[in-house]
C-alpha cells in the first residue's frame, strides 16, 4: 500500500534547504534543489537527529550532530559515524505542486 500526497508549491520550498514534513507517522526531511525535489528520512540513523536542519553540500546533507553526510538521492551515508542508510521517499513535481509518495510494506 503506499500514500501519495501534496506538500504545496515547488516555489514555497526554499532553495538548497531542507523542510521538515510530518505525514501518515513519518518524519520526512525535503530537500529542494533548483526544479529538483528529494525525500529522505528526517530522523538521523546514528541518533536521531533532524536532517532537515542540516546543510547541503551539492546533494549530500550534513547531520547537525555529529556531522555524517547522507546522499539525498539514496539515502546512504558517506561519512561516520552513521553506518545505516535512512528511508527514500518517491517524489514527484506536476504543475509546480511537489507530491511525496510514502510506500508502506505490507
Ligand atoms: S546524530 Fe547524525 S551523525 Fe550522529
Amino acid at each position: 500500500m503506499s500514500e501519495r500526497f501534496s506538500i504545496g508549491q515547488l516555489a514555497d520550498l526554499p532553495d538548497g534547504a531542507g523542510v521538515r514534513v510530518e505525514a501518515f507517522e513519518h518524519r520526512i526531511a525535503v530537500f529542494r534543489i533548483g526544479d529538483d525535489v528529494y525525500a529522505i528520512g528526517d530522523r538521523c540513523s546514528h541518533a536521531e537527529a533532524s536532517l532537515a536542519e542540516g546543510e547541503l553540500f551539492d546533494k549530500d546533507v550534513e547531520c547537525p550532530r555529529h556531522g555524517s553526510a547522507f546522499n539525498v538521492e539514496t539515502g546512504e551515508p558517506d561519512s561516520f559515524p552513521a553506518t545505516r542508510p535512512v528511508p527514500v521517499y518517491t517524489t514527484e513535481v506536476a504543475d509546480g505542486e511537489v507530491f511525496l509518495t510514502i510506500e508502506e510494506a505490507s
